[in-house]
């Protein structure tokens, strides 16, 4: 049995199989399959984008897919960046441009008033079924960069109740309280509940 990620990004590649690293099935990734290329994210909600990535992956492949689409929140900004999280310096922006703009325009909103939050949405898509979860966590946007792992905004976002950073966990710590990595549990207990009751 096997199982596709339906993501290029190698980071979320690691997350999501790590969280999945006891399921028996074979966890393959779009690496896999380099004839399919970006998956264009025309919805206008996470979910509806974490389903379009998941369906066409299934698509495409015939095999099981499991998608993600996350999205940063800040107060501040009334919720932007939200669904365009990806591409929110420009259609070329990387992660360097995007925290970049995020620095810029916090610039003048102070410490209290910094509140943000990852949210996430798994979508998973077989022949016969739909299923999909979503999970968030609270934080901080800094007024700069602290540690070096993770990806994206990771570096800026600050989780309170660690006192550090996204980007100053491992995989394993950044899964154990991530958007994604409760995101990830969360579908477990409806693919257990709906299809593989072995993996309780
Ligand atoms: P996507 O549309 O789900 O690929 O994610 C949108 C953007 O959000 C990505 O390009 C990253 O910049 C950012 N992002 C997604 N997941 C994370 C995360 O776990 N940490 C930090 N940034 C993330």
């Amino acid at each position: 049995m096997q199982i596709v990620l339906a993501t290029h990004n190698k980071h979320k590649q690691q997350e999501l199989a790590l969280a999945l690293a006891d399921f028996k099935h074979q966890i393959l990734s779009l690496d896999d399959f380099p004839q399919i290329g970006e998956i264009a994210e025309t919805g206008t909600t996470l979910l509806e984008n974490s389903l379009i990535k998941a369906r066409t992956v299934n698509q495409l492949t015939g095999l099981p897919a499991i998608a993600d689409d996350t999205g940063l929140e800040v107060d501040a900004l009334g919720g932007v960046p939200g669904v365009y999280s990806a591409r929110w310096a420009g259609d070329n922006a990387g992660y360097r441009e995007n925290n970049l703009k995020l620095l810029t325009e916090l610039a003048e909103i102070p410490a209290d008033q910094r509140s943000a939050r990852f949210r996430c949405f798994i979508s998973y898509v077989d022949q016969n079924l739909e299923l999909w979860a979503n999970a968030k966590v609270e934080g901080i946007i800094l007024k700069e960069p602290v540690g070096q792992a993770g990806f994206g905004y990771d570096p800026l976002f600050f989780v309170p109740g660690l006192n550090k950073t996204l980007a100053q966990l491992s995989a394993e710590e950044k899964n154990r309280i991530s958007h994604r990595g409760l995101a990830i549990q969360n579908f477990r207990k409806l693919f257990i509940e709906k299809i593989q009751p072995e993996y309780k």
